[in-house]
């Protein structure tokens, strides 16, 4: 089914992964309205702070704020209430951070947009990392397997209210057959076939992605590192199937 109103260009999160403003700005000046997003993470935020993040919303574009906040409820929904006030468009959080630092945070969150008519930010759930493995979780105490917890914490985000997840590309079929259509699914760790997988392992092409059912996928150096940025993105947008469902 085709969203109408949704651009596949939309479906498109461009990681700011650069240690400055001004490499962040040179990016977003040439990739402008051609992208659904801009992701920026821990690296360019501690570097360059809320500034930057308000330079790019009041350009006219939607920042992805990636600083995946894991702490108690009440901490957690004070930076979320400064993340909407920088204009974020998303922002994300720790699912293991629990059910009521979910819930409060979607709360409140959407009390504050409310009050002040603002659109609430999607939020998202980080779940397990892809950086750990079945070893890591059992040395913690956890005795589920990588893929059980994945759509353990997934459940959980849907029942605190987050709008979706973050999901690696092989999570994507069971994360959407367990939460549903209208659960935002956002995958990073994608590789057109043409561009080098750096340190990424396990790796979709984009197509794949939205073909298995993403709403979002985020995609760093293939462009930010690539000699013609612009190329690649177009690449990229040619290569992407017509939109199957979305929010
Ligand atoms: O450059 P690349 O396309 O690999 O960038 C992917 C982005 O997604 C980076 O910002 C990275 O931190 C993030 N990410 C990831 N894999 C995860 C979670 C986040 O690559 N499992």
């Amino acid at each position: 089914m085709e969203v109408p109103g949704k651009k596949i260009k939309d479906s498109l999160i461009i990681a700011l992964d650069v240690p400055a403003a001004d490499r962040a700005l040179e990016l977003v000046n040439l990739l402008r309205g051609k992208v659904g997003m801009f992701k920026v993470g821990s690296q360019l935020f501690t570097s360059a702070g809320p500034q930057l993040v308000q330079e790019i919303v009041s350009g006219g574009d939607n920042v992805f704020l990636d600083l995946k906040f894991h702490d108690i409820p009440r901490t957690v929904v004070n930076a979320a209430i400064e993340a909407v006030k920088m204009g974020v468009s998303m922002f994300n959080l720790h699912t293991m951070g629990g059910m009521e630092m979910m819930r409060l945070t979607v709360h409140e969150t959407a009390r504050y947009c409310s009050a002040f008519k603002l659109r609430r930010p999607k939020i998202v759930g980080v779940t397990v990392l892809t950086s750990l493995d079945q070893e890591n979780l059992q040395r913690m105490g956890l005795k589920e397997s990588v893929d059980e917890m994945v759509i353990r914490l997934s459940l959980l985000a849907l029942e605190g209210g987050l709008d979706g997840v973050i999901a690696s590309p092989r999570e994507i079929r069971a994360i959407r057959g367990a939460c549903g259509e209208g659960f935002i699914i956002v995958t990073p760790g994608i590789r057109p076939s043409w561009a080098s997988a750096d340190d990424q392992r396990r790796f979709s092409t984009p197509r794949e992605a939205i073909e298995a059912g993403a709403d979002y996928i985020v995609i760093g150096r293939p462009i930010t590192g690539s000699k013609d940025p612009l190329l690649s993105l177009e690449r990229i947008l040619s290569e992407l199937p017509p939109l199957q469902g979305g929010k």
